[in-house]
Formats: structure tokens, C-alpha cells, sequence
């Protein structure tokens, strides 16, 4: 068996996996965009745990409790910013989607909802990054040991490049 990808226009905060993926900076105290949202509906108590992380690298992936998400973990990963390509960007954003996998495998998490890891206030073009992100996913060593991989769009645009690198 291998985990299924599909991609979805949802708010990610609403879904009730077992791990949501967090766009967060290196000081995982919070911030705009998706972090925010995350931080918005789970609750204070989330900021409490992270606190307790020391931040996180670019290109790696830490987990924590939902608190009052659906979502029974929120994994904090930190995407490249978008400086013209010319640097290790796309090894970066593909390490963001690895290590999160890695991370649901060790904690044998079924079930794991992305959203668009840096297209948004980081400003990695869409059409570049989510073919990094998909073909990332499909090539994970333990995709066997999942059960369900969501890109979550917060767009119709998303959303349709999603769909047709999935195809
Ligand atoms: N559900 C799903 N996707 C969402 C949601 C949501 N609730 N909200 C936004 N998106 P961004 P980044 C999409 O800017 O580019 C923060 O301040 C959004 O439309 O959230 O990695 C952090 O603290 C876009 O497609 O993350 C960092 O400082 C995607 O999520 C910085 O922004 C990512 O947009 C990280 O920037």
C-alpha cells in the first residue's frame, strides 16, 4: 500500500488529520499567513510549546500538539525565501516536505495536510514549487507507511496547479 495524494481548496486549520503542516519562520513564535491562522485556532498554548523548541532551521521540521485544532499535531516547518532561484531554494522546499514526512513516519501519523510551503509572503512562484512539493511526496522512501497526503490550496489557482501536477 501507498498513502494517496489529492489536493484540496479547504482552510487548512479546519481539517482533521492527524498532522497539519505549519509555513512557519526560524523563531517559530508565530507570524502572518497560514501561521497565523494555525497559531489563531489552536490556541495560546501552542506559542507555549514552541517556545520550548529553540526555533528551527530552513529546510527542516519540528512537531508539536494541535491543542484545540482538529488536527492532532501541527508540524512547524520553514520554507526557503525566494531570492531568484539561483540559490539552494528548491533543495530547501523539497527538505521542508521530506522532513515533515520523516517526522509523521517517526510518529506514525497516518494522515498529513500541507499547504503551499513558501508561495505565499516568501515568494516562491507557484509553478516551481508545487511540482517540487509533489514530485518530493512521491518520491518519499516511506510513503508505504501513510496513509493520506493532502495539498491543501488556499486559492482556485493553487489548487489547479496542484491538480495538474497530481495528473
Ligand atoms: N489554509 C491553507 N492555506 C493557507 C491558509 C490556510 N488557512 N492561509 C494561507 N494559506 P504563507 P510562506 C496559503 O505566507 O510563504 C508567515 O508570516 C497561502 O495562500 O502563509 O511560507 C510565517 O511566519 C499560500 O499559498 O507562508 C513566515 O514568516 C501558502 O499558504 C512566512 O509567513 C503559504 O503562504 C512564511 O511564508
Amino acid at each position: 500500500m501507498t498513502a494517496s495524494l489529492s489536493a484540496i481548496h479547504a482552510d487548512i486549520t479546519t481539517l482533521a488529520v492527524d498532522a497539519i503542516v505549519n509555513a512557519a519562520n526560524t523563531t517559530l513564535l508565530g507570524g502572518g499567513g497560514v501561521d497565523g491562522a494555525i497559531h489563531r485556532a489552536a490556541g495560546p498554548e501552542l506559542l507555549a510549546e514552541c517556545r520550548t523548541l529553540g526555533g528551527c532551521a530552513t529546510g527542516e521540521a519540528k512537531i508539536t500538539r494541535g491543542y484545540r485544532l482538529q488536527a492532532r499535531h501541527v508540524i512547524h516547518t520553514v520554507g526557503p525565501v525566494w531570492h531568484g532561484g539561483s540559490g539552494a531554494e528548491a533543495d530547501l522546499l523539497a527538505s521542508c516536505y521530506r522532513r515533515s514526512l520523516e517526522l509523521a513516519v517517526e510518529h506514525q501519523l497516518a494522515s498529513i495536510a500541507f499547504p503551499a510551503i513558501s508561495c505565499g509572503a516568501y515568494g516562491y512562484p507557484l509553478d516551481l514549487a508545487v511540482p517540487i512539493a509533489v514530485k518530493t511526496v512521491r518520491r518519499f522512501a516511506r510513503l508505504d507507511a501513510l496513509e493520506q497526503v493532502l495539498f491543501v490550496c488556499a486559492s482556485d489557482e493553487v489548487l489547479a496547479a496542484y491538480r495538474a501536477a497530481l495528473r
